[in-house]
């Protein structure tokens, strides 16, 4: 099995490494700016505004809305859209995330209360990591702002499967693409395997980067800000490697 997997990752790496000519029409790769990682100055796009980015602030923009779009707005749910009980709710509006919450008090906000009490998501749709609900109740703690940050400059140096890109996808992503029956198509994008997949048939770059005859990710969504975007082109240019 272990053999299976590298032989299947040297095929990816020199299908990368040659740019697979025959094929250059059907399957996408990233755009071919000579990124070898290093820093990599992107201008900024999906919510970056004002302030430059600190790592002791939670932002709406770039951390809260994505989170609670895939998580919580997927078709049929908290999206503005649905009737009954979940259309109570919009939880891919600052307005509407604002409704639920009580900024500097996390342990008296209903959004939190509903997540770690496991009230929500209901049953089939895979639950709120533990990082995730810390993460929003220190963004209700520091006062639940409509806030969002500009990074001076995006660090693709060291990107890697298990940090960088799994985080990317938590992110935005396995909201939809988690659990016994991903609502997004049955595609989980939580195991490593399922992602190369995705890579190799194209799917995975043409669907972020919104190439015309792919389905635009995340579906009904913001595309990810050109840092996320950068990253995901950097790692896929390496061979997508399982670091
Ligand atoms: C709101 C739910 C939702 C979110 C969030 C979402 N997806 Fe999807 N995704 C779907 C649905 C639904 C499908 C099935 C599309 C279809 O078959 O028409 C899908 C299909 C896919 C597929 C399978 C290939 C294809 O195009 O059918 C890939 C790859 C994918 N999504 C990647 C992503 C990535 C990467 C992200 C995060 C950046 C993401 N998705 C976020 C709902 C979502």
């Amino acid at each position: 099995m272990k053999n299976l997997i590298y032989a299947a990752l040297l095929v990816a790496g020199i299908i990368v490494l040659i740019g697979f000519p025959a094929c250059r029409h059907e399957i996408p790769l990233p755009g071919s700016g000579g990124n070898t990682g290093g820093t990599d100055t992107v201008p900024g796009s999906g919510g970056g505004s004002g302030e430059s980015c600190s790592a002791d602030t939670v932002y709406f923009a770039q951390s809260v809305l994505p989170l609670l779009s895939s998580s919580c707005a997927q078709s049929g749910c908290h999206n503005g859209l649905t009737g009954g009980d979940a259309g109570e709710y919009t939880l891919n509006t600052y307005a509407g995330i604002r409704n639920i919450v009580r900024p500097g008090n996390a342990g008296g906000s209903k959004l939190i209360e509903v997540i770690s009490s496991s009230t929500m998501p209901p049953r089939g749709y895979a639950g709120l990591t533990a990082d995730q609900v810390a993460l929003l109740s220190k963004w209700i703690n520091q006062g639940a702002r409509n806030n969002g940050c500009t990074a001076a400059a995006c660090d693709t140096s060291a990107v890697t499967w298990s940090v960088t890109i799994t985080s990317i996808l938590h992110t935005w992503c396995t909201g939809c693409h988690s659990g016994s029956a991903p609502s997004g198509g049955g595609v989980d994008l939580t195991a490593y395997g399922n992602v190369l997949a995705q890579v190799n048939s194209g799917k995975l770059w043409g669907d972020i980067s919104h190439l015309s005859g792919y389905n635009a990710m995340p579906l009904g969504g913001q595309p990810l800000p050109a840092c996320e975007l950068s990253k995901i082109r950097v790692w896929i240019k390496a061979g997508a490697p399982n670091n």
